[in-house]
């Protein structure tokens, strides 16, 4: 058994600080909530945490790369309601998402010759931590959206209200949609094979959708090469289904507490509401809740980290969430924005290094490059949103680092939320279809695209 600080306890983060936790009304109320989490079975096993991990090992080594993606705040609406066909709206959208994931995983490691290690943020990602306590409305101020698992996002006091049950909703929300992943991956959706058919329509008729034909057709014959040549294809089973792993942001600590369990093979604590989980940018005090809770259990772990991030306090992080140096334990989620990537992030690489930590250096694009247009909508450019990997990679490979994955935030469907891409997206195509409950997501093209222009600087 791993040796933890003596003091740690699924609970001893209640002792510090924790940061952007709602002001729910009944804190006996969520303390039950709690005790019923502690009864109902763990989302994932711990044995497969250690697999994330020791893949996040191969991946901090150059011989692999993360690509971890999702939506930036799951919906319970996306529970709610049918499809123009009667179709349950939340089945459709968990393929379609993972359709987009396996074709950009396809894109990435057949452009790149890599093992590409898929971890979504989903079957949890119902909390978001936020920049102001409240939002200024026509009828005044009321608290800020923290995300579904705490209340609705409608914009009245009434809706706003924290609402503990909701924690159990997101329980029983991300179990099911952990199921259908599970389903979809093994059984048989992602099956090589089937590498034409994860071209959605509206994706397919796009030009990055013809070029992922033409990539899929490759894929095909490179396996009928195989298959030629006398390797049994059927008795492959690398080709016939992948692991999507689940991840979300740490953030609710009551809901994290009520998940985490001792496993029963190591004797190791591991929360088991997701294989891995980051940590926020607001949220990565050393000495914070979120860094106590984080410290004792053995997922692996991602930090967040922006321009504020000091690079002794990045150091100080590692020493705390990995005082015994595990390969594959720590994942350093960079979000500068694009501009500030060149002066932020080289001091960081090195700091990490002199104090031979080592850790998968990922780019988050998405964070630090929103700005609200004149229209009032939140959004992000595709060109600032590849600006910030090429500089990242540039400066990784300055430091002689491993430029280890991406972290993105997209959704499968054809939202228009972020500008730019191929189909040029503009300010006026924004209002046609915004759906997203916090932050804008790359639509199904725009992810395809990033993937191959990715894919290109992998390979340079
Ligand atoms: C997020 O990933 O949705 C998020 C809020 O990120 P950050 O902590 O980097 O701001
Ligand atoms: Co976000």
């Amino acid at each position: 058994m791993a040796v933890v600080d003596s003091t740690w306890s699924p609970s001893s983060w209640r002792d510090r600080e924790a940061l952007q936790q709602p002001a729910w009304p009944d804190r006996e109320a969520v303390a039950r909530v709690v005790g019923r989490l502690h009864t109902l079975p763990p989302l994932v096993f711990a044995g497969e945490a250690r697999q994330v991990q020791a893949a996040l090992a191969q991946v901090a080594q150059g011989k692999a790369f993360l690509l971890q993606a999702g939506d930036c705040a799951e919906s319970f609406h996306d529970f709610e309601r049918l499809t123009e066909t009667g179709a349950a709206y939340s089945a459709v959208m968990i393929r379609q998402r993972l359709q987009i994931l396996l074709q950009m995983a396809a894109v990435l490691t057949y452009g790149a010759a890599l093992p590409v290690l898929k971890v979504g943020r989903i079957a949890g990602q119902f909390v978001k931590p936020r920049s102001r306590d409240v939002e200024v409305t026509p009828d005044g101020e009321i608290p800020v959206f923290r995300g579904h698992m705490v209340h609705d996002d409608l914009p009245t006091l009434d809706a706003r209200l924290p609402d503990p049950a909701r924690i159990l909703e997101g329980y029983h929300l991300s179990a099911s949609t952990l199921n259908l992943v599970r389903g979809f991956t093994k059984g048989g959706f992602a099956d090589l094979t089937q590498v034409h058919a994860w071209n959605q329509d509206f994706v397919a008729t796009s030009s990055q959708g013809k070029r992922y034909e033409a990539l899929a057709s490759e894929i095909e014959r490179a396996l009928a090469f195989m298959a030629a040549c006398g390797i049994d294809l059927a008795a492959t089973p690398q080709l016939h289904q992948v692991d999507v792993w689940t991840s979300h942001e740490g953030l609710l600590l009551d809901y994290e507490e009520g998940l985490t369990r001792r496993d029963s093979l190591t004797g190791d604590w591991y929360d088991c509401s997701a294989h891995m989980l980051w940590i926020g940018d607001r949220t990565r005090a050393p000495d914070g809740a979120h860094v106590e809770f984080f410290s004792g259990v053995h997922n692996p772990i991602g930090i967040k980290l922006g321009p504020s991030a000091a690079p002794e306090e990045v150091v100080e992080l590692c020493e705390r969430l990995n005082p015994e140096r595990l390969a594959g334990r720590l994942t350093l989620i960079t979000r500068m924005g694009a501009a500030r990537v060149a002066g932020a992030l080289p001091p960081l690489l090195r700091a990490v290094a002199d104090a031979e930590h080592e850790v998968v250096w990922v780019c988050d694009p998405m964070h630090g490059n929103g700005f609200t247009t004149a229209g009032g909508r939140k959004t992000r450019h595709f060109d600032a949103i590849m600006a910030e990997i090429e500089a990242f990679f540039a400066a990784c490979r300055e430091e002689g680092v491993w430029p280890g994955g991406v972290h993105l935030e997209y959704t499968g469907e054809d939202v228009t939320e972020c500008l730019g891409g191929s189909e040029e997206l503009a300010e006026e195509h924004l209002d046609a279809r915004y759906e997203t409950l916090c932050d804008p997501r790359l639509n199904g093209r725009q992810s395809l695209d990033l993937a191959f222009r990715l894919a290109e600087l992998m390979r340079r």
